[in-house]
């Protein structure tokens, strides 16, 4: 069935979270983070989704920026590299400007040359997101970049999944969603879009109420399952 309405999970799914660690590790004067880069990007990223979840359940939202920074100073501190404030500022840096996967810009296109409306819906602050998008140069490939800023809550929260029917005019059934995040995934696939989970890391499916509609390796196929001959 084809889908008018392609809209993409932003971290993890567009970019690479684990970019910024893995960029610090490799530079010049950032010795002490060399050996311990995959323990501190998969704790960064496991805090700030942790933390996204409990603010949202706790009704006490702080933009992903914050989250991001609180998250950081946890998994640096978990990794006996708290009080580092240049490593820190450096991967503070980076992760605004976090490398898009190889191949975002080539689906984007071919979604926007079949005539597909493309979006962003993501946790990251309008700011984050912005800083990427222009990073990645993939902005004249997006027709919209949906923050959760908008609504005050953080994914799965049925609002942040709301404000794409608000924006486009059009019922969950109209929107294919892809999300590395299995999570994500499923949630939307729960709301009621058409989920697509991209299982980068070959990750075993969630048990949650809903499973995604399908599951894919990377975004490659995204244009085939949107439709786009
Ligand atoms: C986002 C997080 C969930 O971009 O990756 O919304």
């Amino acid at each position: 069935m084809p889908t008018k309405i392609c809209v993409f999970d932003a971290y993890g799914t567009l970019f690479d979270v684990n970019a910024a660690a893995r960029g610090a590790a490799r530079e010049p004067g950032m010795g002490a983070i060399s050996n311990s880069w995959e323990s501190v990007a998969r704790q960064w990223r496991t805090k700030q989704l942790q933390y996204s979840w409990i603010r949202t359940i706790l009704g006490e939202h702080e933009d992903f920026w914050k989250i991001t920074r609180d998250s950081l100073d946890w998994a640096l501190e978990n990794n006996g590299l708290g009080g580092n404030s240049k490593l820190r500022d450096r991967l503070l840096a980076l992760y605004r400007e976090l490398a898009a996967f190889p191949e975002v810009p080539n689906v984007l296109s071919r979604l926007r040359e079949s005539g597909k409306t493309t979006a962003i819906l993501s946790n990251g602050s309008p700011e984050m997101l912005n800083g990427a998008v222009r990073a990645a140069g993939i902005d004249p490939l997006l027709d919209a970049v949906l923050s959760v800023e908008s609504v005050g809550a953080f994914k799965p929260h049925k609002s942040v999944y709301d404000m794409v029917g608000r924006k486009f005019d059009c019922g969950p059934e109209d929107v294919l969603f892809a999300s590395s995040n299995g999570w994500d995934a499923a949630s939307a696939s729960h709301y009621g879009f058409r989920a697509v989970w991209v299982n980068r890391l070959g990750e075993p499916v969630d048990a949650l109420p809903r499973k995604p509609n399908r599951i894919v390796s990377d975004l490659e196929e995204i244009p085939l399952i949107a439709g786009c001959s």
